[in-house]
């Protein structure tokens, strides 16, 4: 048989390496605390959870949805308008997604001729290069650097690789890194975008998981972001609601309408008991976000207080559900540091290389187990390896 080449864009990668080694742990009889992929486990909030099980006993309810619900879309516009203080149409700004996952990789469609460039950040989360590269792009990548604070350098991408752009990926508070952007960046980022002509898809997955105080805040409510860009947005990690899939694309309307465009022809809309889940969800008992982030402070403390105390120095995160941690020096590369955690300690976490070559030197741990299991991953990193 004879594949695609694209194909080729996923070869047996790191992650199924480790998968393997996990595998082979788990048989030989060892229990092994899995940090490594951020598949969020705080439940939905009950009363979410009531209508998506209630609306899932309707037998009307299993029909194609077609297009989303004018009360799911105006939801979400007035979401952002209470919580971002950004007015969206929801006739002609606003879709929903399958996950922001699933519209950040079809949106390169959308986007990208054979030999197009689009800019993405490194480290980046794998789908923004991996939707590029499936569209045909070609990938430039935009160092996220600790010296920097892991802010991306503008001022520092070519003049040519600049003009040669159609689309860049932007996203704070970012994963891996945990960075948050300042505003001033994003005054700078529309500038760059205007100036080059290039279009801005900004990744806001985690406006809601920041625990330094701050608020975050939406690309969108920046002067002129809606002339150059969207904003992807889910409800995955801000209401625990990942496997139902559902997230949103916002802003310009010819971007929004051509991403519409491209769906109505591969889907036929969101569940329609998941688009009432979301629309329960947007619409009342905010505080419950309140409750993740304090679970997710409490998780962090309880990993983060434990390794210093074992002698490895992190600084906590500020934001997203991730811990970005320097591989100590005498381990070698971050891939080799991760096969020895999990062999050695039994601790399973993510190599920053497979983020993009910025990721070499760090690990990314994800906020995935109780703060007792947290404990106990530096309690099993002291009694077997030597920092
Ligand atoms: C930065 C970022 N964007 C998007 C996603 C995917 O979210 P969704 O569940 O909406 O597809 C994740 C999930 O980990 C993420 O970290």
């Amino acid at each position: 048989m004879k594949f695609a080449r694209r194909m080729n864009n996923f070869g047996e990668g790191v992650f199924a390496r480790l998968a393997a080694m996990k595998q082979e742990k788990i048989s030989s009889g060892a229990k092994v605390i899995d940090l490594s992929i951020g598949a969020p486990n705080i439940p939905p909030p009950a009363h979410v959870m009531k209508v998506l099980s209630e609306e899932a006993l309707k037998p009307e309810n299993y029909v194609y949805a077609i297009t989303d619900k004018r009360e799911l879309l105006n939801e979400v516009a007035e979401w952002y308008r209470r919580r971002y203080g950004v007015e969206i149409d929801p006739a002609s700004e606003v879709c929903s997604l399958w996950g922001s996952q699933e519209g950040l990789s079809h949106i390169a469609l959308t986007l990208i001729d054979d030999g197009d460039l689009t800019l993405v950040p490194d480290p980046c989360y794998p789908i923004f290069a991996d939707g590029a590269k499936l569209a045909g792009s070609e990938i430039f990548y935009m160092p996220q650097l600790k010296e920097h604070d892991y802010i991306i350098q503008l001022e520092k991408i070519p003049r040519d690789i600049a003009e040669r752009a159609k689309f860049m990926v932007v996203s704070y508070p970012n994963n891996p890194t945990t960075a948050i952007a300042p505003a001033d960046f994003y005054e700078r980022l529309i500038h760059f975008a205007k100036k080059y002509n290039i279009i801005v898809l900004h990744d806001n997955a985690y406006s809601e998981l920041i625990f330094d105080g701050s608020k975050g805040f939406s690309f969108l409510s920046f002067k002129g972001a809606k002339d150059i860009g969207v904003e992807f947005n889910s409800l995955s990690k801000t209401y625990g609601i990942a496997g139902a899939r559902v997230g949103f694309c916002l802003g310009n309307r010819e971007i929004v309408r051509h991403v519409k465009l491209l769906k109505s022809n591969i889907d036929y809309g969101l569940f329609l008991p998941i688009q009432k889940a979301a629309i329960a969800a947007l619409r009342s008992q905010q505080e419950v976000i309140d409750q993740t982030r304090a679970a997710y402070i409490e998780r962090i403390d309880a990993l983060i207080d434990g390794l210093n105390a074992v002698g490895w120095k992190i600084d906590k995160p500020k934001a997203t559900m991730f811990v970005w941690a320097t591989v100590p020096e005498k381990f070698g590369t971050s891939e080799e540091f991760v096969k020895i955690l999990l062999e050695k300690a039994n601790v399973m976490v993510t190599p920053g290389s497979a983020f993009g070559p910025s990721g070499e030197g760090f690990v990314r741990m994800a906020l995935v187990q109780t703060a007792y299991t947290m404990k106990q991953v530096a309690a099993q990193i002291k009694s077997s390896i030597e920092l």
